[in-house]
């Protein structure tokens, strides 16, 4: 892609998990390293856009030129990106947590004596892209699916469902790649578009998926 393709949009992408307290010193949580959406975030702003990545706990420095907020919870990630007005792409790449605990108990949770399980209840977290999706004006959205069966069919499920305008599944089928790995390998589905991304850095994928993105988003004439 040529430099500069992204000129003049706003990009906002989630990247990494969320927490979900527990108690003061309990969360529940899951692997995501948040290297995708940082990527991600790198091309985008190497493409001339601006750069809102909106990031949950993760051990990575901030791409320079965009603007980094940091937030725990679901809850917290849904606000930030409610708070952003002005977005003509959103990239939803966070492993948001589906439940979170019903209730935070206000002290640590104590070991119960002659107690051998504990109940934990939880409730469903709200869908962050899903709410995206829907806004109008509607950005042009993005989101990630990881399927271990029945790829195609799943992803454009999904892609439909969240009335999302780009699905990137990732290949869960190579133990190698994927969570903490610097390297992925996805297929990125639009319109009636289907392209397979090989096992390659993060860095690279992220490139390719912003050229897309950039071909999708502006008036320059399509290959
Ligand atoms: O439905 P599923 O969780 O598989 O969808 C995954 C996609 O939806 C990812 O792009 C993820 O970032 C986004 N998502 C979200 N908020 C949720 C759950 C998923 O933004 N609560």
């Amino acid at each position: 892609e040529s430099p500069g393709a992204l000129q003049g949009k706003h990009v906002v992408i989630t990247a990494g998990p969320t927490r979900e307290a527990i108690d003061p010193v309990r969360y529940l949580s899951n692997y995501s390293s948040g290297k995708m959406g940082y990527a991600l975030a790198t091309a985008a702003q190497a493409a001339g856009a601006r750069v809102t990545l909106i990031s949950g706990p993760v051990q990575l420095s901030t791409p320079s030129g965009v603007q980094r907020i940091d937030v725990i919870t679901a809850d917290d990630m849904l606000k930030a990106t409610q708070a952003v007005t002005d977005m003509d792409v959103f990239i939803g790449c966070a492993a948001v947590a589906d439940f979170r605990p019903a209730s935070m108990a206000s002290q640590k949770m104590k070991k119960q004596h002659g107690e051998d399980s504990l109940q934990l209840s939880l409730v469903k977290n709200p869908d962050i892209l899903a709410w995206v999706a829907k806004q109008s004006p509607k950005p042009f959205c993005v989101g990630f699916a990881a399927e271990t069966q029945n790829l195609d069919h799943y992803a454009k499920d999904k892609m439909q469902r969240k009335n999302l305008d780009m699905i990137i599944a990732n290949d869960v089928s190579n133990t190698n790649i994927g969570f903490n790995s610097d390297h992925n390998a996805v297929t990125v589905f639009w319109q009636n578009n289907k392209k397979h991304l090989e096992a390659q850095s993060k860095q690279s994928i992220a490139t390719e998926v912003i050229g897309f993105i950039a071909q999708q988003t502006t008036s320059q004439p399509e290959e």
